[in-house]
């Protein structure tokens, strides 16, 4: 009997031989928790995205929960953001004991939709949070314009967009904070964690503070030859910091960002060379604005009747046949603690509810073998033939 082939996992990281030998220094340096190469790295990250201040977090959702904490985001307060996204920043804005509000996607691209944000703000909105989907950037200059005015602010959800510009500017540019994940999945990786870029000193300040109990200084500085030993709580913070060796990680992953999106950009065309001809596949729709995209996620949208199998029935089909696919995302307002507490029906959402029940994302990362890539596209196609001939 033949074998059957190897499983394609959905992601697997790229780390190479200088991040192993950073890491492994690192460890033997006697300085392993929040120290100079969290500083290099923060350093190196403002710079590339042109921000001023860049805060490493251990999560990404972390500097969601950070931000939103040191813009007062509290009771009373709501925040529109996207429900066709990682239930990460909806959790913290519920946390922090403020009110979610969903705003719907534009069905091509699931990036926010900015006529629909003005419709659901209200004199109570104290922050929008658009996420740059998948890779391709939010309409920032419609978002911007929306909220101009209302004294709220923006907080860009950079998970997605590491490597991602919009109008000739990375992501991070923008006068608003922007949050960036390096979870292993990501553009780049620490392991877990996260940064937050911003261009208010005051506020980054008060993020650095936050991330590490409220106290007025870093541990290192307090154990370091500049430092003294005095510390001070100024308000209650959460432990959030990001170790020095998951800094060195980030600081090697962060020079080779072209290289790690260019072999993701080659994976997509690919993909959508190969998928072309499939009638009931087609990938997201291109942002129509000047934007390069960081291609974190390869999201296709599946028309069911045509393919004659559910989105969940192919995804199952993949991974018999050896392939891991992914769901990104189940829209965050169908969830049950959500759905429940806020008494949501369906129809609040129509685009991020239609195509909720369509998508699936194929396996991208640089290490992804091209081979590979025309296996998933291949399998994908034997199925939807196979379903929609009732085979
Ligand atoms: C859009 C979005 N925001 C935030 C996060 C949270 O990132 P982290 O895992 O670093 O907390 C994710 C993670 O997948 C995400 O996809």
């Amino acid at each position: 009997m033949p074998e059957d082939p190897p499983f394609i996992p959905f992601c697997r990281p790229t780390l190479e031989d200088d991040e192993i030998e950073a890491v492994t220094k690192t460890l033997r340096s006697g300085w392993i928790t929040t120290g100079p190469q969290v500083a290099a790295f923060e350093k190196a990250f403002a710079e590339s995205v042109d921000a001023p201040f860049a805060l490493a977090l251990n999560s990404a959702t972390a500097g969601l929960h950070v931000t939103l904490a040191a813009l007062d985001v509290g009771p009373g307060d709501d925040v529109v953001t996207a429900s066709m996204t990682w239930p990460s920043v909806v959790n913290m804005i519920e946390l922090l004991g403020a009110r979610p509000v969903f705003a719907d996607v534009h069905e091509d691209t699931l990036q926010m939709d900015a006529a629909h944000v003005r419709s659901v703000m209200t004199p109570r909105t104290k922050a929008v949070v658009p996420v740059h989907f998948a890779g391709q950037p939010a309409d920032l200059d419609a978002l911007e314009a929306v909220v101009a005015g209302s004294g709220a602010t923006i907080i860009e959800d950079a998970a997605h967009a590491v490597g991602t510009e919009y109008r000739g500017r990375p992501i991070g540019a923008r006068a608003h904070p922007a949050v960036f994940s390096f979870h292993p999945i990501k553009n780049i990786t620490t392991g877990e964690g996260g940064m937050v870029t911003c261009h208010d000193e005051a506020l980054a300040d008060r993020i650095r503070t936050l991330r590490f109990h409220g106290v007025s200084k870093d541990a290192w500085k307090r154990y370091g030859r500049a430092g003294s030993s005095r510390y001070e709580v100024i308000e209650p913070g959460w432990k959030c910091n990001m170790m020095d060796i998951q800094a060195a990680l980030g600081l090697r992953q962060l020079g080779k960002v072209r290289r790690f999106n260019a072999a993701r950009r080659e994976r997509a065309q690919r993909y959508a060379e190969r998928l072309a001809d499939v009638d009931a596949i087609r990938p997201l729709g291109v942002v129509p604005y000047p934007h390069v995209h960081a291609w974190h996620l390869y999201i296709v949208r599946l028309d069911t009747e045509r393919a004659g199998i559910s989105r969940d029935d192919l995804i199952s089909e993949l991974a018999r046949r050896g392939v891991a696919a992914g769901l990104h995302f189940t829209p965050v307002h169908e969830h049950a603690y959500f759905r429940e507490k806020y008494d949501i029906a369906p129809g609040l959402l129509p685009a991020t509810e239609r195509v909720g029940e369509e998508i699936l994302s194929l396996p991208l990362y640089p290490l992804l073998p091209l081979d590979d890539v025309d296996r998933v596209a291949d399998t994908l196609r034997t199925v939807v033939a196979e379903t929609s001939h009732g085979v």
